[in-house]
């Protein structure tokens, strides 16, 4: 996908303080996905190689994905702001104003049957709510169709072991491969 030509009419309007050629990363995946991941703002190491989660935070979220036999392939994965902030600081909510039309155009386009996001900004700015992400994660909402799922961001899961099974957990959920707890009767 050519992602600057299919939005060159946002980026034709997006104020320039808001975009760094520089710092700037396109999202990724299938433009008919039916799961499409929401991050929060590219790192250093996306800014590098152009792709969204490709350090440390995404090599944690592959990791699981492998566990829990899901292509990341087959996800669209985006983020809430798409040029990487100064620092690694949190994203503005000016800059996540800026970006928003351009989220949601991609949420419409892609369609997809599920929307997880990770970690507080992107739960926070797509269900509308105030609530942080320890309070709401793993549960599904649904909004104009489109069910929603927030989890832990990846990084939380490296700073904070104990988030890494909640987020294999939500995951699984999320893909609808929950395990039962219980072994299936072929297994014996
Ligand atoms: N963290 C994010 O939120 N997004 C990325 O693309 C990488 C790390």
């Amino acid at each position: 996908m050519d992602f600057r030509k299919k939005y060159e009419d946002f980026f034709e309007t997006v104020h320039p303080s808001y975009m760094d050629e520089e710092r700037f990363v396109p999202s990724v995946g299938p433009e008919d996905a039916d799961v499409v991941f929401i991050g929060e703002a590219p790192g250093a190491n996306e800014v590098e190689q152009g792709e969204p989660f490709v350090g440390r935070a995404g090599e944690r979220m592959n990791d699981i994905l492998r566990d829990i036999d899901v292509e990341r392939g087959d996800i669209y994965i985006t983020n809430l702001v798409k040029i990487r902030p100064p620092d690694n600081r949190d994203p503005k909510k000016e800059e996540i104003e800026a970006w928003a039309p351009l989220l949601q155009q991609e949420l419409e386009d892609v369609d997809p049957e599920m929307i997880v996001t990770l970690g507080n900004f992107p739960s926070k700015h797509v269900l509308d709510t105030g609530k942080g992400i320890s309070k709401i994660h793993g549960r599904i909402f649904t909004r104009e169709g489109q069910k929603i799922m927030p989890v832990y961001h990846p990084a939380a899961a490296l700073y904070d072991r104990s988030k890494g099974p909640e987020l294999e957990k939500d995951l699984r959920k999320a893909f609808g491969k929950e395990e039962s707890g219980q072994k299936k009767f072929t297994d014996f």
